[in-house]
C-alpha cells in the first residue's frame, strides 16, 4: 500500500479541497513525480480520519485537471508530464538543477557487473544470515569481510595487513578523507598533503574539505618525484600501480626513496589503489603498504573491478590509524550496509570475484589493444601514455610545450565519438588527454576513433 504524508485541518471545512490542494503543493514542489503512486481512497480516509468520500471527491477533482491518472487495477497515480519532477525510474542526477555525476574516464563498463553472481550471493546471504546479524554492527565493517579483504590482498596486492588493519569504508573517497580527518585530529591542526601533479582533480575537494592543505609535486617517467616533496608534509597521496591520469609505474627505485622519506620524516603514505587489479600485458606490481605497513595505508574499491555504484572499499592500515578510521565511522554514520558487505565477502571466498576479475581483464584487454590500434592508424600525431594497466589511457599531442595543439577541442570530438574524455592541466609540464576506453565495445572503437579523426583534422589541427 502506498503511503502520503498529508496535512488536514479537521476543523476548518472544505476538507476535499484541502487534501486537492495539499497533493497540488507536492507535486508542483517534487515531492511526487510523476508515476507516484497515491494510496487507495479507503486507506487514505483511514489515514486522515476522514470519510472516504471526501477523499474521492479530492481525487476526482485532480483527475479533472489532469493531475491524477486513475486506472481499474492499477490504482490511482501522478499523470506523466505533471509537475517538475523526473519520471520514475530517472537518475536523480538528470533532474533539473542537480549537478551531473558519474561518466568518469575510469568508470568500468557497467553492463559488466555480474548480476547473477551478485544475485547469487545476496540470496545465499539472505538464505545463511542470523537474524542479528543485521543489527548494527562494528562500524569499520563486518568480521567476515575484514577477513576476505585483508587475505585478498595478502593473495593478490602483496599486502601485509590483519583483519584487525582492515576497515570498510565506502570507497577509496572515504577512506582517504577519513584517514585526513584521522591526522587533523591527531595532529591538533589541518594537514599538509603533498600529492601527485598532475592528480585525480575530483579528490582534491574532499581532502580539503577533510583539512588538508593540498601541495603538488611532480611525476615524470618514474613516478612522483620523491626529492621534490616537501619538508612539511605530513602525508603524501600517491597512485604507485597506475598513476592517476599519466599511467606511469612508480619504478623500483622511487618505491624504495618514497618508503626511505616516510620513515625518515615520519609522514604517512596514502597509496591509492584505485584500479590496480586492471593490469594487461606487465608483471603484477605488489603494492608499497606491503613493504611498509607501519607507514603505508592502502586503500582501494570494488568501484572498477564491480561498480562505483556499490560504494564498498577498504583501507588496510597501521593499527593506529586503522582505529581512528573505525571510530570516525562509529562517530560519523555507523558503517556500511551490512548485506553487500557478507555478499562481497561471499564472492570473494567462493572464488567468484576472481573469476570475474580475470573475465573483465581480457575484456577490458580487447578493448585497450582496438582503440590503441585505431589511435596508431588515424591519429598518429599523438603518444599514449599507460597503457599497460587501467581502464584510460593519456593522450599527449606531439610538439610543443603547449601539447602542440587543442586538446579540449579534441575533448570534444572524441566525447562525440563516443569516448569518454578529460583534459588534464598539469602545474609542471605539458597538458594531456585522458580517453576512458572501458564502455566501448572493441567492435566500436574503430569506428569511433575514425569520427574522431575525422573531426579533428578539420577542427583541431586547423
Ligand atoms: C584515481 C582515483 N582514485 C579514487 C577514485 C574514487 O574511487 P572510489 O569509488 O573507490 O571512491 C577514483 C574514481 O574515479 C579515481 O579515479
Amino acid at each position: 500500500m502506498a503511503d502520503l504524508h498529508l496535512v488536514v485541518d479537521r476543523a476548518a471545512g472544505g476538507l476535499a479541497a484541502q487534501i486537492a490542494r495539499e497533493v497540488r503543493e507536492a507535486v508542483r514542489s517534487g515531492r511526487l513525480v510523476p508515476g507516484a503512486r497515491l494510496p487507495a481512497t479507503r486507506d487514505l480516509a483511514r489515514d486522515l480520519g476522514l470519510s472516504r468520500g471526501v477523499v474521492v471527491e479530492a481525487y476526482e477533482q485532480l483527475v479533472a485537471e489532469g493531475l491524477l491518472e486513475s486506472r481499474t487495477g492499477a490504482g490511482t497515480r501522478i499523470a506523466a508530464g505533471a509537475g517538475r519532477g523526473a519520471a520514475p525510474g530517472h537518475p536523480a542526477d538528470e533532474r533539473e538543477g542537480r549537478p551531473h555525476y558519474g561518466h568518469r574516464p575510469t568508470s568500468p563498463d557497467l553492463g559488466l557487473f555480474p548480476r547473477q553472481a551478485w544475485l547469487a550471493a545476496v540470496r545465499h546471504v539472505l538464505a545463511t544470515l542470523p537474524n542479528d546479524a543485521l543489527d548494527y554492527g562494528d562500524p569499520g565493517g563486518v568480521p567476515a569481510l575484514c577477513r576476505e579483504v585483508a587475505a585478498y590482498l595478502g593473495r593478490v596486492r602483496a599486502a601485509d595487513a590483519s583483519p584487525d588493519d582492515v576497515v570498510v569504508v565506502t570507497g577509496v573517497a572515504q577512506g582517504l578523507s577519513l584517514v585526513v580527518q584521522a591526522l587533523v585530529r591527531d595532529r591538533g591542526r589541518g594537514i599538509v598533503l603533498a600529492v601527485e601533479d598532475p592528480t585525480s582533480e575530483r579528490q582534491i575537494p574532499l581532502l580539503r574539505r577533510a583539512g588538508a592543505h593540498t601541495v603538488p609535486v611532480p611525476v615524470d617517467r618514474e613516478g612522483i618525484v620523491v626529492e621534490a616533496l616537501p619538508g612539511d608534509a605530513d602525508a603524501v597521496l600517491v597512485t604507485p600501480a597506475h598513476q592517476y591520469p599519466t599511467g606511469v609505474v612508480l619504478s623500483p627505485a622511487r618505491r624504495a626513496a618514497l618508503i626511505g622519506w616516510a620513515a625518515r620524516t615520519g609522514a604517512l603514505v596514502l597509496e591509492d589503489d584505485y584500479d590496480a587489479e586492471v593490469r594487461f600485458d606487465r608483471d603484477p606490481v605488489g603494492c608499497l603498504q606491503g613493504l611498509a605497513p607501519d607507514r603505508v595505508v592502502l586503500a582501494g574499491s570494488v568501484s572498477k573491478a564491480l561498480a562505483p555504484g556499490l560504494r564498498l572499499g577498504w583501507i588496510a592500515a597501521p593499527p593506529r590509524v586503522a582505529r581512528a578510521v573505525r571510530l570516525a565511522r562509529g562517530e560519523l554514520d555507523l558503517g556500511s550496509p551490512v548485506i553487500d558487505q557478507y555478499a562481497l565477502a561471499h564472492l570473494i571466498a567462493g572464488g567468484a570475484y576472481d573469476r570475474h576479475l580475470r573475465r573483465m581483464r581480457r575484456e577490458y584487454r580487447r578493448r585497450r589493444d582496438a582503440l590503441v590500434r585505431a589511435l596508431a592508424e588515424h591519429l598518429p600525431w599523438i603518444t599514449v601514455h599507460g597503457i599497460s594497466a587501467g581502464l584510460h589511457l593519456y593522450a599527449q599531442l606531439d610538439g610543443g610545450a603547449d601539447g602542440g595543439g587543442d586538446l579540449s577541442g579534441l575533448a570534444e570530438a572524441a566525447r562525440a565519438a563516443g569516448l569518454s574524455a578529460e583534459v588534464v592541466t598539469p602545474a609542471h609540464g605539458p597538458p594531456g588527454l585522458v580517453i576512458g576506453f572501458a564502455r566501448l565495445p572493441a567492435h566500436r572503437v574503430t569506428d569511433a576513433v575514425r569520427a574522431l579523426a575525422g573531426n579533428v583534422s578539420r577542427d583541431v589541427r586547423g
